[in-house]
This record gives C-alpha cells, sequence and structure tokens, in this order.
C-alpha cells in the first residue's frame, strides 16, 4: 500500500506491506536509521517518535496509521552538524555508551522538557519509566536531564 506521512517538514511517500511498522517504514523506506529497533514490542522506547506531537513507540505503530498524520523523528533536533542541546546534554554528561537507547531517550527528554521545563526527579523518572538502557546504569542519563533541563530553562531552546 502507498503511505505519505509528514515526516521532519516535508512530505514523503512510499509503499510498504499492509503490515509494517512505521519503525520499519522509518528506517527501511525512507531511511532515517535514528530510531532504533531493540525490542519491537514496545518494551525498550529506542524507536520513539512524535505522531502528531505524542511520543509514541514507532514498532507499535502500523505504518498505515501514520497515513496523513505529522511525524518528527530524532533527525529533526540536530541541526546540521550542531547538536541538538539535549544531545549535547548527553554527550557531555557520559550518558552515551553503546548508543542504542539513546535516539529514544533523547526524544523522550526533550518531549518532557518541551513541555514541563521545570520538571521535578519524579516526573523525569516517570517520563523516562519506558525507556531501557542496557549500559549507563541511568544515573549519567539523569546528570544529562539536569544539564538539559538548566539549558532549557535559560531559554537556550
Ligand atoms: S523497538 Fe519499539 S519499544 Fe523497543
Ligand atoms: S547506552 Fe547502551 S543501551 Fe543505553
Amino acid at each position: 500500500m502507498r503511505v505519505r506521512v509528514h515526516v521532519n517538514g516535508e512530505w514523503r511517500e512510499t509503499d510498504v506491506s499492509d503490515a509494517a511498522s512505521l519503525l520499519t517504514m522509518l528506517r527501511d523506506s525512507l531511511g532515517l536509521l535514528g530510531s532504533k529497533n531493540a525490542c519491537e514490542q514496545g518494551e525498550c522506547g529506542s524507536c520513539s517518535v512524535w505522531l502528531d506531537g505524542d511520543v509514541v513507540c514507532s514498532c507499535l505503530v502500523l505504518a498505515a496509521q501514520a497515513d496523513g498524520r505529522e511525524v518528527r523523528t530524532v533527525e529533526a533536533l540536530a541541526d546540521g552538524e550542531r547538536l541538538h542541546p539535549v544531545q549535547e546534554a548527553f554527550v557531555a554528561a557520559g550518558a552515551v555508551q553503546c548508543g542504542f537507547c539513546t535516539p529514544g531517550l533523547v526524544v523522550a527528554v526533550t518531549d518532557l522538557l518541551e513541555r514541563d521545563p521545570a520538571a521535578d526527579e519524579v516526573a523525569v523518572r516517570e517520563a523516562l519509566a519506558g525507556n531501557i538502557c542496557r549500559c549507563t546504569g541511568y544515573e549519567k542519563i539523569l546528570d544529562a536531564v539536569r544539564l538539559a533541563a538548566v539549558s532549557r530553562q535559560g531559554g537556550a531552546w
């Protein structure tokens, strides 16, 4: 079937199978490899994208369900070679090891701080509860969120 989505500011159109997920379409048909496939079961958050402004696990959404809708992926965040402040915070805090979870976490943190720049620790932990990291033990990720929150509250983004 033919699916047309508005991805990161431009309309893209592609053929997909009826059973293809949004994640598969983004990665395999549209060449957007930022969203990762780690579990394909909605358990890890590595495939997180925005669909009409809400963060979803793109492995759980059919490509067909995204037809005609707005998709924003992690690729939308960096400005050319310049990282988004949330991405910079992850690097600065040493919160990236293998990096497989990082795109999903960056999407989750960006979403949280866009909505609530002053999110407290409980809100942060709740917002990230769906994102699994197998490497870092999460402390450095929480450090990254604190750094990103400072830049958000300082008006850097
Ligand atoms: S790959 Fe989608 S939640 Fe893990
Ligand atoms: S950095 Fe490896 S899974 Fe998080």
